[in-house]
Protein backbone atom coordinates (compact mmCIF):
# COMPACT_ATOMS: atom_id res chain seq x y z
CA UNK A 1 0.00 0.00 0.00
CA UNK A 2 1.45 3.26 -1.50
CA UNK A 3 2.18 5.90 1.04
CA UNK A 4 2.85 9.41 0.55
CA UNK A 5 3.93 12.26 2.98
CA UNK A 6 2.79 15.99 2.12
CA UNK A 7 5.14 18.21 4.01
CA UNK A 8 3.51 21.73 4.39
CA UNK A 9 6.46 24.77 4.21
CA UNK A 10 4.84 27.85 2.32
CA UNK A 11 3.72 29.82 5.47
CA UNK A 12 5.60 32.77 6.02
CA UNK A 13 6.14 32.94 9.88
CA UNK A 14 4.40 35.91 11.08
CA UNK A 15 3.84 35.23 14.50
CA UNK A 16 7.67 34.32 14.55
CA UNK A 17 8.41 37.16 12.52
CA UNK A 18 12.15 36.79 11.57
CA UNK A 19 12.17 38.56 8.37
CA UNK A 20 12.42 35.15 6.62
CA UNK A 21 10.21 32.56 5.88
CA UNK A 22 10.30 30.12 8.92
CA UNK A 23 11.67 27.41 7.08
CA UNK A 24 14.17 28.86 6.20
CA UNK A 25 15.62 29.40 9.10
CA UNK A 26 18.21 26.60 10.88
CA UNK A 27 17.70 24.64 14.49
CA UNK A 28 21.50 24.10 15.74
CA UNK A 29 23.00 25.18 12.17
CA UNK A 30 20.60 22.39 10.11
CA UNK A 31 17.38 23.95 8.07
CA UNK A 32 14.56 23.52 10.15
CA UNK A 33 12.79 20.86 7.67
CA UNK A 34 15.75 18.38 7.31
CA UNK A 35 14.92 17.06 10.85
CA UNK A 36 11.40 15.82 10.26
CA UNK A 37 12.64 15.36 5.99
CA UNK A 38 15.47 13.02 7.15
CA UNK A 39 12.82 10.65 9.77
CA UNK A 40 10.79 10.41 6.60
CA UNK A 41 13.82 9.31 4.52
CA UNK A 42 14.88 6.46 7.21
CA UNK A 43 10.98 5.03 7.69
CA UNK A 44 10.82 1.85 5.28
CA UNK A 45 6.69 2.37 5.71
CA UNK A 46 6.93 5.76 4.03
CA UNK A 47 7.08 5.73 0.28
CA UNK A 48 7.92 9.26 -1.27
CA UNK A 49 7.65 12.89 0.11
CA UNK A 50 5.97 15.62 -1.57
CA UNK A 51 7.56 19.46 -0.16
CA UNK A 52 5.23 22.26 -0.34
CA UNK A 53 7.11 25.48 -1.01
CA UNK A 54 7.02 29.17 -2.43
CA UNK A 55 8.10 29.45 -5.53
CA UNK A 56 10.96 31.42 -5.10
CA UNK A 57 12.42 29.29 -3.05
CA UNK A 58 12.62 25.89 -4.66
CA UNK A 59 16.00 25.74 -6.03
CA UNK A 60 16.95 26.25 -2.42
CA UNK A 61 15.28 23.58 -1.25
CA UNK A 62 15.72 21.66 -4.18
CA UNK A 63 19.63 22.21 -3.24
CA UNK A 64 19.00 21.30 0.41
CA UNK A 65 17.30 18.18 -0.75
CA UNK A 66 19.85 17.18 -2.75
CA UNK A 67 22.61 17.58 -0.19
CA UNK A 68 21.34 15.85 2.41
CA UNK A 69 21.25 13.06 0.05
CA UNK A 70 16.62 12.50 0.72
CA UNK A 71 15.81 10.53 -2.39
CA UNK A 72 12.29 9.84 -1.11
CA UNK A 73 11.89 13.86 -1.63
CA UNK A 74 9.88 13.56 -5.34
CA UNK A 75 7.93 16.78 -5.58
CA UNK A 76 8.46 20.44 -5.01
CA UNK A 77 5.72 21.98 -5.65
CA UNK A 78 4.14 25.40 -5.38
CA UNK A 79 1.77 26.41 -1.67
CA UNK A 80 -0.98 28.55 -1.19
CA UNK A 81 -2.45 31.71 0.67
CA UNK A 82 -3.20 29.72 3.54
CA UNK A 83 -2.11 25.92 5.23
CA UNK A 84 -4.93 24.54 3.85
CA UNK A 85 -4.42 25.99 0.52
CA UNK A 86 -0.83 24.12 0.38
CA UNK A 87 -1.98 20.99 1.64
CA UNK A 88 -4.86 20.94 -1.31
CA UNK A 89 -1.85 21.52 -3.99
CA UNK A 90 0.20 18.95 -2.00
CA UNK A 91 -3.19 16.62 -2.75
CA UNK A 92 -3.44 17.22 -6.12
CA UNK A 93 0.25 16.37 -6.71
CA UNK A 94 0.38 13.12 -4.98
CA UNK A 95 0.36 9.59 -7.43
CA UNK A 96 -2.73 7.84 -8.17
CA UNK A 97 -1.61 4.35 -6.56
CA UNK A 98 -0.84 6.51 -3.13
CA UNK A 99 -3.71 5.00 -0.43
CA UNK A 100 -1.98 6.27 2.39
CA UNK A 101 -1.05 9.80 3.16
CA UNK A 102 0.71 11.52 5.97
CA UNK A 103 0.47 15.23 6.50
CA UNK A 104 3.56 16.59 8.77
CA UNK A 105 4.20 20.22 9.36
CA UNK A 106 7.77 21.46 8.32
CA UNK A 107 8.10 23.44 11.80
CA UNK A 108 7.91 20.19 13.68
CA UNK A 109 11.68 19.03 13.71
CA UNK A 110 11.22 16.98 16.86
CA UNK A 111 8.86 14.17 15.26
CA UNK A 112 10.27 10.44 16.14
CA UNK A 113 10.16 7.78 13.53
CA UNK A 114 8.58 5.58 16.12
CA UNK A 115 5.37 8.06 16.28
CA UNK A 116 5.69 8.20 12.28
CA UNK A 117 5.37 4.67 12.00
CA UNK A 118 2.71 4.27 14.95
CA UNK A 119 0.75 6.70 13.14
CA UNK A 120 0.33 5.01 9.60
CA UNK A 121 0.25 1.26 11.10
CA UNK A 122 -3.52 2.66 13.11
CA UNK A 123 -4.21 4.15 9.51
CA UNK A 124 -4.61 0.43 8.91
CA UNK A 125 -7.37 0.38 10.71
CA UNK A 126 -8.71 4.11 10.86
CA UNK A 127 -9.11 6.27 8.08
CA UNK A 128 -7.84 8.98 10.03
CA UNK A 129 -5.37 9.38 12.75
CA UNK A 130 -3.82 12.28 14.56
CA UNK A 131 -1.07 12.75 16.72
CA UNK A 132 -2.18 14.98 20.05
CA UNK A 133 -1.54 14.44 23.63
CA UNK A 134 -3.48 15.64 26.61
CA UNK A 135 -3.89 19.51 27.40
CA UNK A 136 -1.82 20.31 30.33
CA UNK A 137 -3.05 24.16 31.05
CA UNK A 138 -6.47 25.01 32.13
CA UNK A 139 -8.05 26.25 29.58
CA UNK A 140 -10.57 29.09 29.41
CA UNK A 141 -12.69 30.64 26.83
CA UNK A 142 -13.13 34.20 26.96
CA UNK A 143 -14.81 36.97 24.92
CA UNK A 144 -12.05 38.55 22.71
CA UNK A 145 -13.59 42.12 23.09
CA UNK A 146 -13.80 42.86 27.10
CA UNK A 147 -11.06 39.79 27.82
CA UNK A 148 -13.77 38.64 30.31
CA UNK A 149 -13.84 34.61 30.85
CA UNK A 150 -17.46 33.06 29.29
CA UNK A 151 -16.57 29.69 30.55
CA UNK A 152 -14.28 26.55 31.45
CA UNK A 153 -13.36 24.33 29.74
CA UNK A 154 -13.15 20.43 31.18
CA UNK A 155 -9.50 19.90 30.74
CA UNK A 156 -10.06 16.26 30.94
CA UNK A 157 -11.30 15.80 27.55
CA UNK A 158 -9.26 18.53 25.74
CA UNK A 159 -5.98 17.49 23.54
CA UNK A 160 -3.52 19.38 22.12
CA UNK A 161 -2.94 18.23 18.03
CA UNK A 162 -0.06 18.03 16.38
CA UNK A 163 0.78 16.60 13.05
CA UNK A 164 1.57 13.58 11.37
CA UNK A 165 -1.91 13.49 10.73
CA UNK A 166 -2.39 10.34 8.23
CA UNK A 167 -5.05 9.63 6.53
CA UNK A 168 -7.04 7.29 3.74
CA UNK A 169 -5.96 9.01 0.34
CA UNK A 170 -9.65 9.05 -0.82
CA UNK A 171 -10.82 10.38 2.71
CA UNK A 172 -8.44 13.39 2.80
CA UNK A 173 -9.13 14.13 -0.84
CA UNK A 174 -12.69 13.72 -0.42
CA UNK A 175 -12.46 16.38 3.04
CA UNK A 176 -11.05 19.00 0.59
CA UNK A 177 -12.92 18.64 -2.46
CA UNK A 178 -15.73 19.60 0.09
CA UNK A 179 -14.24 21.91 2.49
CA UNK A 180 -15.85 24.74 0.90
CA UNK A 181 -15.71 28.71 2.20
CA UNK A 182 -14.00 28.86 5.44
CA UNK A 183 -10.69 31.08 7.13
CA UNK A 184 -7.53 30.16 7.43
CA UNK A 185 -8.31 30.62 11.25
CA UNK A 186 -10.92 27.58 11.32
CA UNK A 187 -8.65 25.15 9.06
CA UNK A 188 -5.57 24.94 10.91
CA UNK A 189 -4.95 21.27 10.96
CA UNK A 190 -6.67 18.83 8.30
CA UNK A 191 -8.41 16.55 10.75
CA UNK A 192 -11.36 19.33 10.83
CA UNK A 193 -12.36 18.37 7.28
CA UNK A 194 -12.33 15.35 8.01
CA UNK A 195 -14.89 15.21 11.20
CA UNK A 196 -16.77 17.86 8.82
CA UNK A 197 -18.05 14.98 7.14
CA UNK A 198 -18.73 12.58 9.72
CA UNK A 199 -15.48 9.76 9.52
CA UNK A 200 -14.24 9.32 13.15
CA UNK A 201 -10.83 10.62 13.69
CA UNK A 202 -8.57 8.75 15.68
CA UNK A 203 -6.56 10.24 18.03
CA UNK A 204 -2.48 8.66 18.49
CA UNK A 205 -0.97 9.41 21.86
CA UNK A 206 1.73 12.48 20.82
CA UNK A 207 4.89 13.12 21.77
CA UNK A 208 5.27 16.75 24.28
CA UNK A 209 8.76 17.28 22.96
CA UNK A 210 6.77 17.08 19.28
CA UNK A 211 6.48 20.84 19.98
CA UNK A 212 6.12 22.91 16.73
CA UNK A 213 7.65 26.09 15.62
CA UNK A 214 5.92 29.01 16.26
CA UNK A 215 7.19 32.14 18.14
CA UNK A 216 10.84 33.02 19.56
CA UNK A 217 10.97 30.91 22.58
CA UNK A 218 10.27 27.62 20.64
CA UNK A 219 13.80 27.93 18.81
CA UNK A 220 15.39 27.87 22.14
CA UNK A 221 13.17 24.74 23.43
CA UNK A 222 14.04 22.95 19.93
CA UNK A 223 17.63 23.71 19.80
CA UNK A 224 17.72 22.50 23.15
CA UNK A 225 15.64 19.20 22.71
CA UNK A 226 17.50 18.81 19.58
CA UNK A 227 20.71 18.89 21.29
CA UNK A 228 19.78 16.41 23.94
CA UNK A 229 19.05 18.32 26.64
CA UNK A 230 15.41 16.75 27.01
CA UNK A 231 13.80 17.09 30.27
CA UNK A 232 13.31 13.09 30.29
CA UNK A 233 14.95 11.19 32.83
CA UNK A 234 15.10 14.67 34.77
CA UNK A 235 13.90 14.59 38.50
CA UNK A 236 14.19 18.60 39.08
CA UNK A 237 17.27 18.47 41.15
CA UNK A 238 17.03 21.27 43.62
CA UNK A 239 19.96 23.98 43.04
CA UNK A 240 23.38 23.12 45.17
CA UNK A 241 22.72 19.71 45.04
N1 LIG B 1 2.00 26.61 5.76
C1 LIG B 1 1.94 26.43 4.37
N2 LIG B 1 1.29 27.35 3.60
C2 LIG B 1 0.69 28.42 4.15
C3 LIG B 1 0.72 28.60 5.56
C4 LIG B 1 1.38 27.66 6.34
O1 LIG B 1 2.50 25.46 3.85
N3 LIG B 1 0.09 29.29 3.37
C5 LIG B 1 2.78 25.65 6.57
C6 LIG B 1 3.89 26.33 7.37
O2 LIG B 1 5.03 26.55 6.54
C7 LIG B 1 4.12 25.37 8.51
C8 LIG B 1 2.76 24.69 8.69
O3 LIG B 1 1.98 25.03 7.54
O4 LIG B 1 5.09 24.39 8.21
C9 LIG B 1 2.09 25.12 9.97
O5 LIG B 1 1.72 26.46 9.89
P1 LIG B 1 2.19 27.61 10.89
O6 LIG B 1 2.95 27.04 12.02
O7 LIG B 1 1.00 28.46 11.18
O8 LIG B 1 3.27 28.41 10.00
P2 LIG B 1 3.12 29.83 9.37
O9 LIG B 1 1.76 29.98 8.76
O10 LIG B 1 4.30 30.03 8.49
O11 LIG B 1 3.26 30.78 10.64
P3 LIG B 1 2.30 32.00 11.04
O12 LIG B 1 0.91 31.41 11.20
O13 LIG B 1 2.87 32.50 12.32
O14 LIG B 1 2.38 32.98 9.90
MG1 LIG C 1 -0.03 29.90 9.99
Amino acid sequence: MKTQVIIPLAGSGARLNAGTPKALLKLNHKLMALYALEIFEDCGLVDSVVLVTQKQFFNEWLAAVQAAGLKKVKRIIEGGVTRADSVSNGLAALDDDTRIVLIHDGARPLVTGQLVSDAIWLCHDYSAVIAAVPVKPTVKQADTRTLTVTRTLDRSSLWEVQTPQVFHAEVIKRAYAERGPGTAALFTDDAVLVERLGVPVKILMGDYKNIKITTGEDIVIAEALLSGLSAEGSNGQAIGK
